[in-house]
């Protein structure tokens, strides 16, 4: 039988792991960034429906970086623009985000030039998307010291980026490309190509005239059953999967 001291001890404890996960909770909920609470960012453009999740990651330079409507950008999400935070980088936006984008946690989108994701873009976790890399020309100077070498990046909308994914400088990808886990990523993807490896390759395609070759080895998923209501699919996967109609202009989504 446990003693009064240990039973008061147990309570103790349980009383403050809950208070512990209330509080962290409350400050997920609290230091979220959104249009309507955006604390102390100062996004180009930030969409309606639109929420990074607190904790975020390293943001700064936010006012060259817009975000369109109905985006979730996960926990610990870098979005930064230029080298250091509080310099003029000119007069466009560095990294554009379309709508309904899902960037999945500890991503890195680290623009210095030209970063456009479209539309309904989703990307698994650790992510990194960049359009810079470090010069080496020079032999004799340490290459952190070289002027770096930029190449917009473009990443096409309704595109799926797997977990671990690295999106090279000039990377331009088409529309609905799945980008596998760890896939190292350059040059030009075609619309509806499946890529993977390092350097990654295309390893499916769809054409209309030949579907998807090669063929498709999985099973067919399951369709929506018929009459399910749009509540009801949120209720049971808790996304809301309305292609946005209206998305911002501010935000200035690729088609
Ligand atoms: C790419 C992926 C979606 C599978 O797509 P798929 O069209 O069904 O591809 P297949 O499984 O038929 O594989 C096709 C080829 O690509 C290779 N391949 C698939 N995924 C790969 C990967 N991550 N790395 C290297 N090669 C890979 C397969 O080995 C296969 O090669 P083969 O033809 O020589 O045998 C899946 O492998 C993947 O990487 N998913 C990412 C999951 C993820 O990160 N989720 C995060 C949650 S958002």
């Amino acid at each position: 039988m446990p003693t009064l001291a240990e039973k008061l001890r147990a309570a103790t404890h349980r009383a403050t792991t809950s208070l512990v996960h209330r509080g962290w909770r409350w400050l997920q909920e609290t230091g979220s960034v959104s249009a309507a609470r955006p604390g102390s960012y100062r996004f180009g453009a930030i969409g309606e429906h639109t929420r990074l999740t607190f904790p975020l990651g390293s943001v700064f330079n936010e006012r060259w970086i817009h975000l369109g409507t109905h985006c979730i950008i996960g926990q610990g999400v870098s979005l930064s623009a230029g080298f250091l935070p509080g310099i003029d980088l000119g007069p466009s936006p560095i990294i554009r985000i379309g709508s309904g984008c899902v960037i999945g946690k500890d991503s890195h989108i680290v623009g210095h030039h030209s970063i456009t994701i479209g539309d309904d873009v989703w990307t698994g976790p650790g992510v990194y998307i960049t359009d810079e890399n470090h010069s080496y020309d020079d032999p004799d100077l340490p290459i952190g010291k070289q002027w770096p070498r930029n190449e917009p990046v473009c990443i096409g909308p309704g595109s799926w980026i797997g977990t671990g994914a690295v999106i090279l400088p000039g990377a331009t990808l088409g529309r609905n490309v799945v980008v596998a886990a760890n896939a190292v990523v350059r040059g030009t993807v075609p619309d509806h190509s499946i890529v993977a490896g390092a350097p990654a390759r295309v390893v499916r395609r769809y054409t209309p005239d030949e579907g998807w070759q090669p063929p498709i080895r999985t099973v067919a998923p399951k369709p929506i059953p018929e009459g399910i209501t749009h509540e009801e699919l949120v209720a049971l996967i808790g996304w809301d999967l309305r292609i946005p109609k209206t998305p911002t202009q501010e935000a200035d989504p690729i088609a």
